[in-house]
């Protein structure tokens, strides 16, 4: 079946000028900074949106040099690159911009040697002071590097300047509520609010992004947008991968923090908030701020399934009694007027199925009888389904009349790809987010208030769990599968299911 190519007109655009900057990442011989960061970083240089006068500073324990480590980033790349030459060009320039310091974390010396060689370079390259520092190490040591950075005067942001020293850093932000504001205690003491930027790889997603335009630039969907036609909102996060290496994180934490307390929430955040006043970093983080702030902590017991892969508790490095889930699934409840009585379901899991992130809006029913007698049943419900990942795109499904002499009524699915639409498939969230942040911008950031507040949502379960460990076990599921059945039944409980993606990932 061939599709009529939709065409995508350019209405509005904000233009993104790239600052001279050095970047500093911690824990650059890591996994993160070897999949994710080195390799945005080279494809905004590649798109030129990475300032020509920028370098990059490689900080880590091991002892190596310049070179070495750009040979080590060659190879590494060049393993990626798959056959894709563009994916490769452009690389010894790239390159040549990274440089590598050795130092421990916890020893100022190393500091010192970074703050020298930042400022000789800054001063080779004429960059004028902006500095951005990635911190992609354990949470642990994010207090005392902060502390070393602000010693050595290298966090320090001149008085009455434009200049901008920030700082990077990936969740777990804190194990629960009480220990985030303990993290961000520290951190502050050695920075001002402004200078941290809480990375959530799910707000650099392009789709996730989109839902602000969807729903604020639409005239069609913002009147819908709310209890009295919506039925249900159900966010899935599912992946076919299990564990892998990180059992030693992930049997600690388990599917809820490493899931929930941030990419879930925060995109049921952007389906869920009032429309901004502005489009500015404060006024958009308190808007989805104010949604989790306005959620009702589901129940421990009743409003939570939870689950654990077959064969997760012999994982290495996983304790053999583990109680850690590695699905979930909840229902909870806005108290926002729009949302009133409206069921939030959302949904996560390692080993399942399939490997996607959907958001769908489940519309109410059309409360007329004027088509019953057609088929003697209700209608189905309009759906609006949004694809975040693979196979980026959205699908409306509406009704129409089969052509025909007959009168049938059925489905008919409006549905766009990015891959359809645009030229080039949408950057990696890494690279939106890094570009974000050399400019200084926090809007695709979470701010503080709003760890807290997802917190508040979980900790009331994440603490009974704790207590009560036989009161809500994990059930074990089948790999490959959509998890226990006990989260279908959460659903059913009110009349609901958990909708399929409605277009195939292929199609
Ligand atoms: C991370 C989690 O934040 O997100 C991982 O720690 C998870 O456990 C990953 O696999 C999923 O990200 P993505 O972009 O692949 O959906």
């Amino acid at each position: 079946m061939t599709h009529p190519t939709p065409s995508f007109h350019e209405q509005f655009c904000i233009e993104v000028t790239p600052v001279p900057l050095v970047l500093t990442i911690f824990g650059a011989s890591g996994d993160l900074a070897r999949l994710k960061l080195f390799p945005a970083l080279c494809r905004l240089f590649q798109r030129q949106l990475f300032h020509p006068k920028s370098q990059i500073f490689a900080f880590a324990r091991t002892p190596n040099t310049t070179e070495n480590f750009r040979e080590y980033l060659r190879v590494e790349f060049k393993k990626n690159c798959s056959g894709d030459c563009a994916k490769c060009a452009d690389l010894d320039a790239f390159l040549s911009r990274v440089h590598y310091v050795q130092g421990a974390y916890d020893s100022e010396e190393g500091y010192v040697r970074l703050r020298d060689a930042i400022t000789d370079c800054e001063a080779e390259h004429a960059i004028g002071g902006n500095r951005l520092f990635y911190l992609s190490v354990p949470a642990s040591v994010y207090a005392p590097i902060a502390q070393h950075l602000a010693h050595v005067g290298l966090t320090e942001e001149p008085p009455h300047s434009e200049i901008k020293r920030n700082v990077i850093i990936e969740k777990p932000f804190g194990y629960d509520g009480e220990s985030a504001r303990r993290l961000d205690a520290e951190l502050t003491s050695y920075l001002k609010p402004s200078q941290i930027f809480r990375i959530d790889h799910y707000l650099g997603k392009e789709t996730v992004q989109n839902l602000m335009m969807l729903r604020f630039a639409n005239r069609i969907y913002e009147p819908l947008w709310n209890h009295h036609h919506i039925e249900s909102v159900q966010i899935t996060a599912s992946e076919t991968v299990g564990i892998g290496t990180r059992a030693g994180y992930y049997d600690d934490a388990g599917c809820v923090r490493d899931m929930f307390q941030n990419h879930l929430l925060q995109m049921a955040a952007f389906v869920g908030m009032e429309a901004p006043a502005s489009f500015e970093a404060k006024t958009l983080n308190a808007a989805r701020t104010a949604f989790l702030d306005s959620v009702t902590p589901p129940d421990p017991v009743s409003d939570w399934v939870r689950g654990q892969y077959a064969g997760y508790r012999v994982e290495k490095g996983v304790r053999p009694d583990s109680n850690t889930e590695t699905f979930a699934a909840c229902v909870f409840f806005s108290n926002a007027p729009r949302w009133k009585g409206v069921p939030f379901y959302l949904r996560s899991g390692k080993c399942m199925a399939q490997r996607e992130t959907t958001i769908t809006i489940q519309f109410k029913k059309m409360d007329t009888t004027l088509f019953a007698p057609i088929k003697g049943r209700d209608l189905p419900e309009n759906r609006l389904q949004i694809y975040v990942q693979p196979s980026e795109g959205m699908v409306l499904s509406t009704l129409a009349k089969k052509p025909g002499p007959k009168l049938c009524i059925g489905a008919l699915n409006l549905s766009y790809k990015y891959s359809d639409v645009y030229d080039e498939p949408p950057p990696e969230a890494y690279e939106r987010l890094l570009l974000e942040a050399m400019l200084g911008d926090a809007t695709l950031f979470t701010h503080a208030d709003a760890v807290n507040a997802a917190w508040k949502i979980l900790d009331p379960s994440l603490e009974f769990w704790k207590s009560n460990p036989e009161k809500v076990p994990p059930s074990v599921y089948d790999k490959g599968t959509d998890g226990p059945s006990a989260s279908s039944t959460l659903l059913a409980q009110r009349q609901h299911a958990w909708i399929p993606r409605i277009l195939n990932q292929g199609e």
